[in-house]
C-alpha cells in the first residue's frame, strides 16, 4: 500500500475490516477531533463489537460519544465488548501512570493504541506554560506524554502480538518532514527563546515536535520488531483543537489568516479519520516503523531485524547519518540511530525524575 489513496479508496478497504476476536481499541484523545473521529468509525466499522475506551478529560464530551456509538445485538452482550472512557489528564505524567497501570491490570492485552491528544494548538513555545511536574507543556503533550503511554502499555500490545492479533501503535503528529532531532537543545530551551526572534531566524519548534515522534517510533519499532509503529501526519484537519485560539496581539492578523485558510482548505476531522484508519488497519503494515502522510499514505518504512544489534552498534558509520534508521535510508526521517540513543536517555531521565 504504497500509492495515496482517494477517500473512497480509503472508506472501501476500511470497510472490509474484521477480525475473529473483539478488538481491543485505546484512542488517547478520543474526546474530539481526530481521534474522536477515529474512534466513532472504529465503532461503526465493528458495529459496536468491540473494546473501545477513549482517553481524555472531558468526561461530559466523552459520554455523548459513546452513547452514539452503536451497540451490538443481544446475541451478543455478554461477549466482552463494551465502550469506556478513563479520565486523564496526560499533562501530568505521573497521571498517564495511573491510568497505563489500571489499564494493565484489568486489560489482557491491546491491537490499537492511538495518540492524537494534542493539547493547546499555541505551539509557538513562547506562550506554553511550565507545568507542576516541571515539563513544558507542549512538550508534554506532543512527546513525553506519548512516549509515557507508549511504554507503559507496550506490553499489552506484545500480549496481543503473542496471541496472533493486530498490535499496532499510532501517534498523529507531523511525519516526513525529515526534521532533526536537537540533540544539544533537547529541553528545546534555545529553540523557544528563538521561536518568535526574526533578526536570529525562527525555530520552526513544531517541527521539532514531529523529531521526537520520528524517534519514538523508531526506537521502539526497533526494540518490538514484532509490532507495527506507526507516525502519522494529520495535515490541516478542522478540528476545534487545531484552530490557533491565541498567538499575541502582534500576531493577530497572522492568527486570523492561518485560522480562516484552515477553515476554507481544511479537511473535516471524519474525512481525515478515514486516512488514518486506513494506515492503523492496513493489513501490509504488521510490523515494523511506518511514517506516513495526511491521506495514510507511506513515506517509508523498514521493518527490523528480530536481533537488531545494527541499531545499537555506533560504531557503524551510518549510526550518525540523519534519515538513516538501522542501516536503512528512510525518506521523510530526519533521525539518526545516534541521536534516537540521546533523545531516548533523555527522556529516560527527565521522566525518571518524576516520581
Ligand atoms: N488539527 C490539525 O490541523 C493538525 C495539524 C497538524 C498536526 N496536528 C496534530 O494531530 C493530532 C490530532 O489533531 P487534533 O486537532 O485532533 O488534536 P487535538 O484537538 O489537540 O486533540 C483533542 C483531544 O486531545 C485531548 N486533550 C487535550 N489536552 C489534553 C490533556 N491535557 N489531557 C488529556 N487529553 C487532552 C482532548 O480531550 P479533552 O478535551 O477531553 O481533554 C481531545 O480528546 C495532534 O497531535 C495535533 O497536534 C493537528
Amino acid at each position: 500500500m504504497t500509492t495515496t489513496p482517494t477517500l473512497a479508496v480509503a472508506e472501501a478497504a476500511n470497510a472490509i475490516f474484521s477480525t475473529n476476536y473483539i478488538p481491543v481499541a485505546v484512542f488517547v484523545g478520543g474526546t474530539s477531533g481526530v481521534g474522536q473521529a477515529m474512534a466513532e468509525a472504529f465503532a461503526r466499522q465493528t458495529k459496536g463489537f468491540a473494546h473501545i475506551i477513549i482517553i481524555g478529560r472531558s468526561a461530559a464530551a466523552a459520554e455523548r460519544i459513546l452513547a452514539d456509538f452503536p451497540k451490538p445485538g443481544p446475541l451478543k452482550t455478554s461477549s466482552g465488548w463494551a465502550h469506556e472512557f478513563v479520565q486523564c489528564d496526560a499533562t501530568s505524567i505521573k497521571s498517564v501512570r495511573v491510568a497505563c497501570g489500571a489499564l494493565r491490570a484489568r486489560l489482557g492485552r491491546i491491537n490499537f493504541l492511538v495518540i492524537s491528544a494534542g493539547g493547546p494548538m499555541a505551539n509557538s513555545m513562547v506562550l506554553s506554560q511550565q507545568i507542576p511536574e516541571g515539563l513544558d507543556e507542549s512538550l508534554a503533550m506532543r512527546y513525553f506524554m506519548r512516549y509515557t503511554f507508549l511504554k507503559e502499555l507496550v506490553p499489552l500490545l506484545e500480549s496481543a502480538r503473542k496471541e496472533g492479533q493486530h498490535a499496532h501503535f499510532m501517534t498523529i503528529q507531523g511525519a516526513g518532514f525529515g526534521a532533526s532531532i536537537p540533540t544539544q537543545d533537547l529541553g528545546l530551551q534555545e529553540a523557544k527563546k528563538h521561536a518568535w526572534n526574526f533578526t536570529k531566524g525562527m525555530t520552526p519548534v513544531g517541527s521539532l515536535f514531529f523529531a521526537y515522534n520520528d524517534g519514538l517510533v523508531a526506537y521502539f519499532a526497533a526494540e518490538h520488531p514484532n509490532i507495527a509503529f506507526t507516525h502519522i501526519s494529520p495535515g490541516q484537519v478542522r478540528t476545534v483543537g487545531g484552530a490557533i485560539s491565541t498567538m499575541g496581539w502582534l500576531f493577530a492578523p497572522l492568527k486570523w489568516l492561518f485560522n480562516t485558510l484552515k477553515a476554507i482548505m481544511g479537511t473535516s476531522q471524519d474525512e481525515s479519520a478515514q486516512y488514518m484508519l486506513y494506515a492503523l488497519l492496513d493489513s501490509s503494515a504488521e510490523r515494523g516503523v511506518f511514517f506516513r502522510g495526511s491521506r495514510g499514505q507511506v513515506i517509508s518504512s523498514h521493518v527490523s531485524d528480530v536481533d537488531h544489534k545494527g541499531w545499537e552498534d555506533f560504531a557503524l558509520p551510518t549510526a550518525h547519518k540523519a534519515g538513516v534508521f538501522n542501516g536503512f535510508t528512510l525518506k521523510g526521517y530526519g533521525g539518526s540511530d545516534a541521536t534516537v540513543s540521546g533523545l531516548i536517555h533523555y527522556t529516560e531521565k527527565v521522566l525518571g525524575d518524576i516520581e
